[in-house]
């Protein structure tokens, strides 16, 4: 399984890192299968599963089924789980709280978004004995905040402000950080700056390694098609096809057959 310390030696050896995110058990299986170094339970399950307009609609409770459902599926996976809205914000008690929540489902660390005015409780989380991954740039939490789903550290004062939470969640013990909807030589530079990975997710090419919505890149999320999003299969053309083969079959009293009979 690749742990923290293989994340770090990835980055020296110029090795780039592969993580997607899974919310459930029979996907979880098929993750655990593949090639796949690490899986994330992001809160992107409120949107993505429960059909929420943003990620705002997590909850602790959500995020601890979904991590339980997903970890009873992994076997040799690096398994991070995403702390939902505001339950870092509420002090350091509160967020160890629903840490201790997360790691009992099954959780090996936590991904939580943004630095400025939590930075105690990151180091409370780091302290205790809990990987830590950061997350900045498009912090989906803060959507109101942000004014929409838009591109961040496009302007130098932006940029340097970026760099400067990177480096402090590196200082804080962080072993990860996630570079979310950045211009590609800004998350190229903080990449070269520290001595933790960048994970990118529409941040270009030079980040130390990818992170997709599992349903994004297998082309099941419709008409969800940002710049960044490659997609490795046509997801949901596969499967309506299937389910139009199914219903063409029992209508036509070709399934079940004898063979598919008892
Ligand atoms: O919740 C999520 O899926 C995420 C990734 C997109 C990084 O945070």
């Amino acid at each position: 399984m690749t742990g923290i310390h293989d994340f770090r030696k990835y980055k020296q050896e110029h090795r780039k890192i592969s993580m997607v995110t899974a919310y459930d058990h029979a996907m979880a299986r098929i993750v655990d299968e593949s090639v796949v170094d690490c899986v994330l339970v992001g809160d992107s399950c409120a949107m993505v599963m429960h059909g929420f307009p943003s990620t705002v609609h997590a909850t602790t409770e959500m995020m601890a089924l979904h991590v339980a459902a997903v970890a009873r599926g992994l076997t040799r996976k690096f398994l991070v789980a995403d702390m939902p809205f505001l339950s870092f914000r509420k002090g350091p008690q509160a967020a160890l709280e629903c840490v201790d929540v997360l790691m009992r489902a099954g959780a090996h660390s936590v991904k939580l978004e943004g630095v400025r005015g939590h930075e105690d409780t990151v180091d409370r989380i780091v302290r205790s004995g809990v990987p830590v991954m950061g997350h900045i740039g498009l912090t989906p939490q803060s959507i109101h905040g942000l004014g929409g789903f838009k591109v961040q550290g496009r302007g130098e004062a932006e940029a340097a402000e970026l760099l400067s939470q990177a480096r402090l969640l590196q200082e804080l013990g962080c072993f990860a950080l996630v570079l979310e909807c950045v211009p590609a030589p800004v998350a190229a530079r903080i990449t070269r700056e520290l001595a933790i990975p960048t994970i990118g997710i529409g941040a270009g090419p030079d980040t130390d390694g990818q992170v997709l919505v599992l349903q994004d890149l297998l082309g099941m999320s419709g008409e969800f098609r940002p710049k960044f999003l490659r997609q490795f299969l046509h997801g949901r053309d596969a499967v309506r096809s299937a389910l139009d083969r199914y219903h063409a079959e029992v209508t036509g009293g070709t399934y079940p057959s004898e063979k598919e009979s008892y």
